[in-house]
């Protein structure tokens, strides 16, 4: 089997279009437009590169912006009243601290500091026992992503085999209680995962998260899985993704490629979550 492949480019094209429009709608409506906060504490080049992408989207569905670029050495309690400052803004409708950020700063206290009604990421413990409870909360947009390209192909979830490689809490964890919303079967491997093999075997639906280039090869597949690359490896400068994509893509019905598969649609539902945010705001008040 050749695998056809999942165009992120158009999926999240798709969705920018609609949420542009709403925008517009919404804009004339409430006399203002959703808005989202990045903020970014130093110059880790990567995430510069996406936080840059998530405010240029912004501006071209017709958010507001709201731009932070912190000093590496940012004290920990000044990020914290920043956050604060974001919370207490009512323009703003989300709120995104990029990660990783550096040692000193403690990162489960930055995100719990953050609104649960502005974690436009997802990673609040409200959203996080919300998501696993089954609420409509505000879901980790990775793995939101995900699930909105198979809807778009029209893969049906119901009933398959769900294999997860990675059980990170950006990815791995949520795509896992989303997965098993939809009413998939759930493994979710990881570094001591025995018989490995074995395991992404059985999957009909293979998602590769644990940031190791071209780690699943075509030995790991089974015939006509549906394969997932969450990956965004840099090797000698070029983007590559956790699959070894050519000999993958002959075993495989379906495929994301890297770059142009799942990256695209983080930002996109980043755009939805903040518009989601921004609803829920207006309307609670
Ligand atoms: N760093 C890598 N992925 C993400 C993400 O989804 N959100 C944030 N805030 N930082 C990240």
């Amino acid at each position: 089997m050749t695998a056809k492949i999942i165009d992120g480019k158009k999926v999240s094209a798709s969705i920018l279009e609609k949420l542009t429009q709403q925008t517009k709608d919404l804009k004339k409506q409430f006399g203002r437009a959703p808005g989202l906060a990045t903020v970014l504490v130093g110059e880790d080049p990567a995430s510069q590169v996406y936080v840059r992408n998530k405010n240029k989207r912004c501006k071209e569905i017709g958010f507001q912006s709201f731009e932070q670029i912190l000093p590496a050495d940012i004290p920990e309690t000044e990020l914290l009243q920043l956050v604060e400052n974001l919370n207490k803004n009512p323009d703003v409708d989300g709120i995104l601290v990029q990660l990783p950020l550096p040692n000193h700063i403690r990162s489960e206290l930055i995100l719990e500091a953050i609104l649960p009604e502005k974690d436009v990421d997802g990673f609040h413990p409200v959203n996080v026992g919300g998501l696993a409870s089954g609420k409509n909360v505000l879901c980790p947009c990775t793995p939101s992503g995900v699930i909105q390209m198979l809807d778009y192909y029209e893969i049906s979830i119901e009933g398959k085999n769900a294999v997860i490689l990675g059980r990170s809490n950006i990815v791995g964890k949520p795509q896992a209680f989303l997965l098993l919303h939809r009413n998939a079967t759930i493994t979710i491997c990881h570094s001591r995962t025995k018989n490995l093999e074995e395991v992404t075997s059985s999957a009909d639906l293979l998602i590769a998260a644990i940031g190791k280039p071209n780690y699943v090869t075509a030995n790991m597949v089974k015939e006509g899985a549906v394969v997932i690359d969450v990956g965004i490896n840099r090797v000698d400068g070029k983007l590559t993704g956790d699959v070894d994509f050519g000999p993958v893509a002959e075993k495989a019905s379906y495929i994301t490629p890297v770059p142009g598969g799942v990256g695209p649609m983080t930002i996109a539902m980043l755009m939805s979550n903040t518009l989601k945010a921004f609803k829920a705001r207006v309307n609670a008040e």
